[in-house]
């Protein structure tokens, strides 16, 4: 039995309408119904099915969790002059309990820095959502074996400014960005080096406590075939799943390996 609840997490990124979500939240419900206590399952559609996964979700009664991909730094202040963007109380109205934040991607192609990282955990904390906050090194890091510099150094920044108790209860995903949509992946115990550094890292600044109970996820490539190597190292607690959570069938098989090493 895993000393923290783990947490399997589907980030659909920028895929499916509002027909294919709702028909693939559907399959996921009906396969997870009632089986698998003790461990949180979480699905982050894009912003637009939202709605239509948490009707799903409402009607069946569902332990099954809703998320978001983002949500913009701010609280609105009165004018609400920020076109484009979603707001931390917009997430909150459509029972977001998750919301992923600094995902590589973001961090690629929106340039969200730590600092904006930071400040969006702070709003989604202060506002009672849990961040999902994304780490993860590139290649060239990774071949100068400075992927736990780097990442640690990312996760301090995220967390800059916050108190213990906010640390104990969000998750942290470490994503190494070459391992992400590429079917190549660290070995097992490798990323569990990275994220017990983390863990190590949430000791030295934030006491034994936080790091005894903020949840670690890997994310990258997690298939059916690999989620075992991963579930079963003691730091992971769970993963980040991009592609295999568009298929229902793959993302509960990996919900239930998780289940089986994690929660027995
Ligand atoms: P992947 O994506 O599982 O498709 O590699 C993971 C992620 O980007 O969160």
């Amino acid at each position: 039995m895993s000393p923290r609840e783990p947490i399997v997490a589907g980030n659909w990124k920028m895929n499916m309408t509002w027909a294919s979500a709702v028909r693939l939240a559907q399959t996921v419900s009906d396969y997870c119904e009632g089986s698998y206590a003790n461990m949180e399952i979480v699905m982050c559609p894009p912003f637009t099915c939202l709605k239509g996964v948490q009707n799903v979700l409402d009607f069946d009664r569902s332990d099954i969790l809703l998320g978001a991909q983002n949500v913009h730094e701010e609280m609105p202040d009165g004018t609400a002059a920020c076109t484009g963007e979603i707001s931390v109380e917009m997430l909150k109205d459509l029972d977001c309990s998750f919301t992923i934040i600094g995902h590589s991607e973001r961090r690629a192609a929106n340039g969200e820095t730590d600092e904006l990282v930071n400040q969006k955990a702070k709003l989604l904390l202060d506002r009672g959502i849990t961040p999902i906050i994304c780490v993860g090194e590139s290649a060239e890091v990774n071949d100068r074996g400075e992927s736990i510099k780097f990442v640690t150094s990312q996760v301090d920044a995220a967390l800059d400014g916050l108190l213990p108790e906010q640390v104990a209860s969000l998750v942290i995903a470490y994503e190494p960005i070459w391992a992400i949509g590429t079917g190549n992946i660290p070995s097992p115990e490798g990323a569990d080096t990275v994220c017990g550094a983390i863990r190590n890292q949430i000791m030295q600044k934030f006491g034994h406590q936080a790091a005894q109970s903020v949840r670690i996820l890997y994310g990258g490539s997690v298939k059916p075939e690999n989620a075992k190597y991963f579930f079963s190292m003691d730091n992971i607690d769970g993963g980040l799943i991009g592609g295999a959570s568009l298929d229902a069938k793959k993302f509960v098989e990996i919900v239930r390996i998780c289940y089986d090493l994690k929660c027995r």
